[in-house]
């Protein structure tokens, strides 16, 4: 008998929902982006809360029937518990909790970090390819930074991590500081394709495979400081070349510590993920360097870059096929 699974993901500003079979193939993916945080500059907990609450039954319901699997036919439903916002949080662990009641199933709780890992295991087709463990994973998200050694799907370890700022954060920092929208990331890579990386700033540099950022974001604003200072419209005449700059600095940064790892491990499977991982800059030089090194490079899917129930599936898949259940009184977490 094939399985399928439910699984919600509603850590801060996307309502997703997915259903996957035991196979890993993804039968269904839809999410509600939530528009009203653009006029706020940032996500702003409460409106985000509210509009998962709206959102979560309507999504659910496309997600079920683009999948063409009723809801008595589900053999579990998987959560995000966290990392994220406590009140976003609570609508999908609340919804999974009394869904997966009222259908008698088991409940899976995973953890959002996991989550965008195992992305690389999300299958739109049987034959697609998917990682061998171990693998080194690159997470580059609005909130993370890390370096992570995939040993298998629930054993995973940090290499290095931001000791301050994320680099999506950065790029979400300057793009601000240009007048874009938030979030800026996308804008930034767009400029950037018709810019120059001819600005040069100051980058941290500190041991390990650790990351830091503060100090690239404190170059960005000071240096775009002094040139408003000789000239109040460069950043208008400048955009593209600006643009171009933040995001070659982030993704020489990335980069460089990621190649540490490659170097010292001499792991040949690679992968990227996080919402950052849509930057096309950081696409290409990750591809690069990965076949500088001959390793297989797994590169997500733009619609499985940002915040998807798809990836929630596909860790909650791992859980499930273990007989890795959570009881019903589990609570979520914000960090
Ligand atoms: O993983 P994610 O969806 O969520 C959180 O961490 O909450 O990542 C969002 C981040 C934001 O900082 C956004 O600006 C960035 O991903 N981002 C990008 C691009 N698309 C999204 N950054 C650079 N280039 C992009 N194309």
């Amino acid at each position: 008998m094939k399985h399928y699974i439910l699984a919600i993901e509603s850590s801060c500003d996307d309502t997703s929902a997915a259903v996957m079979d035991d196979e890993f193939i993804c039968l269904s993916n839809v999410t509600a982006s939530q528009q009203i945080h653009q006029q706020y500059g940032g996500v702003v907990p409460e409106l985000a809360s509210r509009a998962h609450q709206t959102n979560i039954i309507p999504v659910v319901d496309v997600a079920l029937k683009q999948a063409k699997v009723d809801k008595n036919n589900l053999s579990a439903v998987a959560f995000t518990r966290g990392p994220g916002l406590l009140g976003s949080l609570l609508v999908g662990v609340s919804f999974a909790k009394t869904f997966a009641m009222s259908l008698n199933i088991p409940i899976i709780d995973v953890n959002h970090l996991d989550a965008h890992v195992l992305a690389h295991f999300v299958k739109d087709n049987p034959q697609q390819d998917v990682p061998s463990f171990p693998y080194v994973c690159l997470l580059v998200s609005g909130g993370n930074t890390q370096i992570i050694r995939v040993n298998s799907a629930s054993d995973m370890e940090v290499l290095g991590k931001t000791i301050d700022d994320a680099a999506g954060e950065t790029i979400d920092k300057a793009a601000k500081i240009l007048d874009l929208p938030y979030p800026g990331g996308p804008h930034i890579d767009r400029l950037s394709q018709s810019g120059k990386p001819v600005l040069q700033f100051a980058k941290s540099h500190i041991p390990d495979y650790d990351y830091s950022f503060s100090g690239l974001k404190t170059s960005i604003l000071y240096t775009l400081r002094d040139k408003l200072k000789e000239n109040p419209d460069y950043i208008k005449e400048n955009i593209n070349d600006i643009a171009a700059s933040v995001q070659q600095a982030v993704v020489d940064s990335l980069l460089l510590k990621f190649e540490k790892v490659l170097k010292d491990t001499k792991i040949k499977t690679i992968a990227l993920a996080g919402g950052v991982s849509a930057n096309s800059l950081l696409r290409q030089r990750f591809t690069q360097l990965g076949d500088k090194y001959g390793c297989k490079t797994f590169i997500p899917k733009f619609s499985y870059t940002t915040d998807n129930a798809a990836m929630v599936a596909a860790c909650g898949m791992f859980k499930f096929l273990n007989g890795d259940f959570a009881p019903l009184d589990l609570p979520a977490y914000a960090r």
